[in-house]
């Protein structure tokens, strides 16, 4: 891009420094009508995974800019968390080998953090690897799932067991797609944005506090500059431990609470929604443990709350907890492994072995019956 096209569409361009695996993140306003300027050297055979409900707003101009010179094949997936499936990966598995795509294409995923990480592990795997572009259009795809090559697929023994990690060649973040996003699922990204400010950086935490109404609003520079903000602390996370041996285990604040209340209420939660009560249930374990203050817990409480964001965990019975809790990925030797907040600005991985005082602050975040 020029610099006048630059400025002309707010462009701005992250680094992912990961040596021969480094790559960009482009953010900007309608970059999906600029596609053959941004991506000049994609190959012929591209095949875009998506779904309909992001295809009737954004297939067509992505086409329309990516020009004519190309074979595309558009698989579009059931929408939905259960798409993230071993089916739906077979099934594009068996349209690429039926339309003899090779080594030498590309796939684009185009949609959210479920459509980004099947894609993501479709590239991984079909024929021992192939170049992938992250078209994120979800907060939390943008934000998160689209950036550090995480793929996988769900099994129905859990979430995300069957995968890979696999970097994009290049993310392309158009926020203007934000503007069609469902309430609950726009809430559900800035979940994650407000993690990385309680994990990393006391500054932007206060910077959403000041902007809530703006963020609410949707206004394009307020979300701009927190989509920046979220990708520059994710990328420099990954670019120091991408296969997660310790600083990357700090972007599941919260999560391995809500990774319980989404494997017991599957469709019912959406994945920031079961964050945002998991990340109070980190909160409220830490003042208890007297290690954070009460105003910290309070702020956090008060800007989940402000984006309509669940601060309260379902009612599930303690043996249930027990249960989902240790699943996660992170025990190690029969002990839970707990992000958990010290400060505003800082987490830390801590081993926790006693169940009681976990018990506790789950107990203290559960939403009473009225
Ligand atoms: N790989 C990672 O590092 C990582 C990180 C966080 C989450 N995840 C995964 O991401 C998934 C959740 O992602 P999600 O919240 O984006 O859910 P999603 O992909 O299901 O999208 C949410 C809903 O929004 C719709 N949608 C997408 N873009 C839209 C747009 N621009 N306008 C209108 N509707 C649109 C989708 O069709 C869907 O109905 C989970 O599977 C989670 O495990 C992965
Ligand atoms: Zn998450």
């Amino acid at each position: 891009m020029t610099a006048k096209q630059a400025t002309d569409h707010n462009l701005s361009r992250i680094r992912v420094g990961l040596a021969e695996r480094s790559y960009p993140i482009y953010i900007g306003r309608q970059l999906f009508e600029q596609l053959s300027q941004l991506l000049p050297k994609l190959p012929k055979q591209i095949c875009i995974i998506t779904n309909a409900t992001v295809a009737a707003h954004y297939l067509e101009p992505v086409l329309a800019s990516l020009g004519g010179e190309h074979t595309f094949l558009i698989h579009e997936i059931e929408d939905g968390e259960h798409a993230k499936s071993l089916a739906s990966y077979g099934a594009i598995m068996d349209a690429l080998i039926a339309h003899s795509f090779n080594r030498d294409c590309a796939i684009i995923a185009l949609g959210g953090g479920v459509v980004g990480d099947l894609a993501g592990f479709v590239a991984a795997t079909f024929q021992r690897g192939v170049d992938l572009y992250q078209f994120p259009t979800t907060l939390l795809a943008q934000v998160d799932s689209s950036v550090g090559g995480k793929t996988a697929v769900n099994h129905p023994g859990g979430k995300n067991l069957i995968g890979a990690f696999y970097q994009p060649q290049t993310v392309v973040i158009s926020t203007d797609c934000l503007s069609t996003l469902e309430p609950r699922d726009y809430a559900s990204g800035l979940a994650e944005v407000i993690k990385y400010g309680i994990i990393y950086d006391a500054d932007f935490f206060a910077w959403l506090e000041a902007n809530k109404a703006k963020l609410n609003a949707r206004d394009s520079k307020a979300l701009s500059y927190a989509i920046q903000c979220s990708c520059q602390i994710k990328a420099d996370i990954v670019a120091q431990d991408e296969r997660e041996q310790g600083l990357r285990a700090l972007l599941n604040l919260g999560h391995t609470f809500g990774h319980a209340i989404e494997a017991e209420l599957y469709e019912d939660w959406r994945h920031g929604e079961a964050v945002a009560a998991g990340t109070m249930i980190a909160a409220e374990y830490m003042r208890q443990q007297g290690e954070l203050d009460a105003a910290a817990v309070t702020r956090i409480e008060t800007l989940l709350k402000t984006f309509a964001l669940p601060i309260r965990a379902p009612k599930l019975a303690e043996t249930r907890w027990q249960e989902l809790m240790y699943r996660d990925k992170k025990v190690q030797a029969g002990a839970l492994r707990l992000v958990l907040p010290t400060a505003i600005g800082n987490a830390e991985l801590r081993t926790v072995t006693d169940w009681p005082s976990v018990w506790s602050a789950i107990e203290a975040m559960t939403e009473t019956s009225q």
